[in-house]
C-alpha cells in the first residue's frame, strides 16, 4: 500500500493518532477546561438573535481622546429606523468599561436605492477588521460579498 501512488502514506497514521488523541482526551481524569482570564473579563449583550459577537474586534480611537472600543458584529441585527428592510445585521461599538449594555449601533449602513439593492438578510457584521489606531474598520456582508470601509475616529 505504501508507495501506491495517490495514496496519502501518512493517511492511516494520522487517524489512528486523531483517535488516540480522543481517547486519552476522554478517559484523562486530569483534563479540565479554564477561561484565560475570569476575573478581568467583560460581558456585553446586544440584542435577542441579533447573533450579537458573531465577529469582534478591538479599536484603537485617537481623536477626540484616545480610546480603545470593542466592535462587535451582529449580522442578524433589526434594520435601522426608516430603512426598508427587517433585518440588516449592524456593528455595535463598545467601550471598554463594566457596563454590559453600553454599546451603540454604529451608523453605516443608511440609505439605499431598494429599486437596485435590498439590504434584507445581508448580514451586515457578520466579519469586522480594524487597521488599527486611528485607521479604517471594514465591516462586510455575506450574500452581496460588499465591504463597507468606514472611517471611525
Ligand atoms: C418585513 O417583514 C414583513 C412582515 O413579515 C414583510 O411583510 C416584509 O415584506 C418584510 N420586508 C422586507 C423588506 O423583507
Amino acid at each position: 500500500m505504501a508507495g501506491t501512488p495517490g495514496r496519502d502514506p501518512w493517511g492511516a497514521p494520522r487517524i489512528c493518532y486523531l483517535l488516540g488523541s480522543l481517547l486519552a482526551g476522554l478517559l484523562s481524569p486530569g483534563a479540565v477546561a479554564f477561561n484565560l482570564d475570569v476575573m478581568g473579563a467583560l460581558r456585553k449583550e446586544g440584542g435577542p438573535g441579533s447573533l450579537f459577537g458573531f465577529s469582534v474586534a478591538l479599536r484603537g480611537q485617537l481623536q477626540p481622546r484616545p480610546q480603545s472600543w470593542l466592535l462587535a458584529g451582529a449580522p442578524q441585527a433589526l434594520a435601522l429606523p426608516g430603512q426598508q428592510a427587517n433585518r440588516t445585521g449592524g456593528l455595535f461599538a463598545c467601550p471598554l468599561s463594566l457596563e454590559e449594555t453600553d454599546c451603540s449601533r454604529v451608523d453605516i449602513d443608511r440609505g439605499a436605492d431598494v429599486q437596485k439593492e435590498s439590504k434584507e438578510n445581508q448580514w451586515l457584521g457578520v466579519s469586522v477588521q480594524s487597521q488599527g489606531p486611528g485607521g479604517k474598520i471594514v465591516v462586510s456582508t455575506t450574500f452581496f460579498f460588499t465591504f463597507n470601509i468606514y472611517h471611525f475616529y
